[in-house]
């Protein structure tokens, strides 16, 4: 077990993370998991390893938004796999922003692949796999009593804060930010924290100059081998944080 990290009660536990309490009550703990999934679950992996990548690329992205003035969950990354973090009542929403046509959006929406999306497209989607994430308009979350429609405009207003800061970093690395999903929660006073995690499995990331080359989960959506999926993450860690990764 790692060094000044107390677990405490396992208070959840999803695809790709564990939730547990810890010894300050407005804190939980991530611990991140070696599973891969996509489909809604249905395609499901585990690549030792993948959870160190995430979650050291997390803590990055996370201390970027920081830098950028945006209210995360983010409090301390403990290595290899653990954040700690801001207990939030999370929004079971994923929010998504678009840049460039990728993705799901082309079979719902008259673009093609590639197509620069701009102003870039915020989305809403209910997380519910036997749903398969159904898209919420404003009037679906108010009706949900997910969040009200000022509630929407503020998440929308800091999606795309996050994706200024995200971009112009990912830009400074020679990637082109293509998507992404944050998920965002409640602090104790109301106020909307980015939370969960931001990594290869929540974003679209191609090279800027190698066309067709990507460094995100897409490469195990299109059933790429598991070292292949391996290999992206550890490109995608190397690039971003400049060095080789320790675990
Ligand atoms: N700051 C936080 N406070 C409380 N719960 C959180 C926080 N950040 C993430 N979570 C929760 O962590 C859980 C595990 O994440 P994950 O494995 O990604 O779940 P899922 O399979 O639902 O995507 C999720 O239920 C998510 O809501
Ligand atoms: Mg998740």
């Amino acid at each position: 077990m790692t060094e000044n990290l107390v677990l405490g009660k396992k208070i959840a536990e999803g695809k790709t993370k564990i939730v547990y309490e810890s010894t300050n009550a407005n804190e939980v703990i991530l611990e991140f998991k070696d599973d891969i999934t996509a489909g809604d679950g249905l395609k499901h992996d585990v690549i030792p390893g993948k959870g160190y990548l995430n979650c050291a690329i997390s803590a990055k992205l996370f201390e970027v938004l920081e830098s950028a003035g945006v209210p995360t969950h983010f409090i301390k990354y403990i290595p290899p796999n653990y954040l700690i973090v801001r207990k939030v009542t999370m929004l079971p929403v994923e929010i998504v922003c678009r840049n460039i046509a990728a993705g799901h959006l082309l079979q719902r929406f008259p673009v093609k692949a590639g197509d620069p999306l701009n102003p870039p497209l915020v989305e809403f989607f209910l997380k519910d796999d036997e749903l398969h994430d159904p898209m919420l308009n404003d009037m679906h979350m108010a009706y949900l009593k997910l969040a009200n429609r000022d509630e929407c405009d503020e998440i929308r207003k800091i999606t795309l804060q996050v994706n200024d800061a995200l971009k112009e970093f990912f830009a400074s690395k020679g990637i082109i930010l293509v998507d992404f999903k944050i998920e965002v929660g409640r602090d104790g006073s109301g106020r909307f924290l980015v939370s969960d995690e931001i990594n290869g499995d929540s974003c679209r990331l191609w090279a800027e100059t190698e066309k067709g080359k990507i460094f995100d989960k897409d490469v195990y959506r299109k059933g790429g081998s598991l070292e292949e999926v391996k290999n992206v993450y550890v490109t995608l860690y190397k690039k971003l944080i400049g060095q080789e990764p320790k675990y």
